[in-house]
């Protein structure tokens, strides 16, 4: 069938397997141009399909030749309806992988239930035997607590009292001001348990307690700062308690895995376009206006970009991982240089529904935002029939 954007609200309901394709494969050159790095090579992926731990699989898969298992939750296709963006970025991965000589197999589910974490073990050793490192990249709304049975829901609130900020509806350009009313009983409990660091933690315990963890593994977790100006609503607020937890949790999991010599890491990333990140209020505006500043200083970084700087200078330099005073690893370090956060900051005073599409790089966010779906991709023809059913046996 033709393809085309459906949009409801900040979400896309249709995606392009052509454009997914696309996407991925210019994920992979970009790798592949960057030459070989040292890194893992049995890795789990949990949050694989879009965003950075897409990227994450990519780089360790095209970067340094690693068999790749990827956890997600994703739609697949049905007759006449797409799948979700993951699921095609997934089953083009898996082309790519399989082509390239490369092992790559996938479970989709729920990864905070027991059953997927059951599925992913007995995957691993079928097929792998242990891994040396996994990348958590979970990004979701939702946790049923497996344990409790509890559904818990993160919310984006500030803590204490209301926020008030200027904001962009991305679509319309329309900058508008917004105000946010603060956490109620709950919200932070709810939001830490779905974004915190516990579930990363029960995955690297049951991994641990089958043996699947090789001599020396890492773990990375990704994590966000940004500026003061989304502070109030973003640090400090309900998913900044989860990001603490998360940041927490990675000094307990490094304390679990000394009898093997391992290590988990949190890494503080970029903000950038995704679709977790395009749902937060008053972060899309700011991010229009960081990327005009990071392009015009030529030190704009996408997902892939950012975590082949990751692997490449960070962890896998062949000494030291180096870490900031708490313990994490800074790849944010561009995004937050003083000069940049200057330009912004001025900027955002400066920001109307007149100006942004000149002061900001509106265009730039909207094509990143449909690049997500597959839509808008070079080489990519739109008005042709795309099969929308692609299938791939490696993603149970
Ligand atoms: P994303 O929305 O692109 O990716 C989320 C991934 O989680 C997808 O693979 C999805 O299938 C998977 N997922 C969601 N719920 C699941 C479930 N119940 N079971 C299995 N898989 C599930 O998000 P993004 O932006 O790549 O976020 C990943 C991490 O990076 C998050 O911790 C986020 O806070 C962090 N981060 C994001 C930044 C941004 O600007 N987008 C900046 C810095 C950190
Ligand atoms: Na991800």
């Amino acid at each position: 069938m033709i393809i085309e954007p459906r949009m409801r609200g900040f979400i896309c309901l249709t995606a392009h397997p052509d454009g997914a394709a696309a996407s991925v494969k210019n994920q992979i050159e970009y790798i592949k141009s960057k030459g070989t790095i040292n890194g893992a090579k049995k890795v789990l992926v949990i949050g694989a399909s879009t965003g950075f731990g897409l990227a994450s699989r990519i780089t360790s898969a095209f970067g340094s030749n690693a068999s790749t298992i990827g956890v997600f939750f994703e739609k697949p296709p049905v007759e006449g309806k797409t799948a979700s963006p993951g699921w095609y970025n997934s089953a083009a991965f898996e082309t790519e992988a399989h082509a390239a000589g490369l092992y790559a197999k996938s479970v989709n589910g729920d990864a905070f239930s027991k059953e997927i974490k059951q599925q992913t073990i007995d995957l691993i050793k079928a097929d792998l035997g242990q891994v040396d490192l996994v990348i958590y990249s979970l990004a979701s709304p939702v946790r049923q607590h497996p344990e409790t049975g509890v559904l818990h829901r993160s919310v984006l609130k500030p803590i204490g009292g209301v926020y008030t900020n200027k904001t962009v509806d991305f679509h319309t350009g329309k900058v508008s001001e917004i105000s946010i009313q603060p956490a109620q009983d709950g919200d932070i409990e709810n939001t830490v348990a779905v974004m915190g660091g516990e579930d990363w933690a029960m995955w690297i315990d049951a991994l641990k307690a089958e043996n699947l963890l090789a001599e020396g593994a890492q773990t990375v977790a990704y994590s966000y700062i940004g500026p003061a100006l989304t502070e109030a609503v973003y640090r400090k607020g309900t998913i900044g308690r989860a990001k603490d937890h998360l940041e927490a949790t990675a000094f307990e999991i490094t304390d679990s895995l000394k009898d093997i010599h391992g290590k988990a890491y949190v890494s503080v990333n970029k903000a950038l376009v995704t679709q977790a990140s395009s749902a937060i209020p008053v972060i899309p505006l700011y991010i229009s206006l960081l990327y005009k500043i990071m392009k015009a200083e030529g030190v704009h970084e996408g997902t892939i970009e950012q975590i082949q700087r990751l692997y490449a200078e960070r962890l896998y330099t062949g000494g030291e991982v180096p870490v900031d005073e708490k313990g994490r690893i800074r790849i944010d370090d561009w995004e937050m240089r003083d000069d940049i956060q200057q330009k912004v900051a001025a900027l955002w005073e400066q920001a109307t529904t007149e100006n942004l599409a000149e002061l900001g790089d509106l265009e730039g966010y909207r094509d990143d935002f449909y690049n997500l779906f597959g839509f808008g991709l070079n080489g990519v023809d739109y008005k042709a029939e795309a099969n929308e059913l692609v299938n791939v046996e490696s993603i149970s």
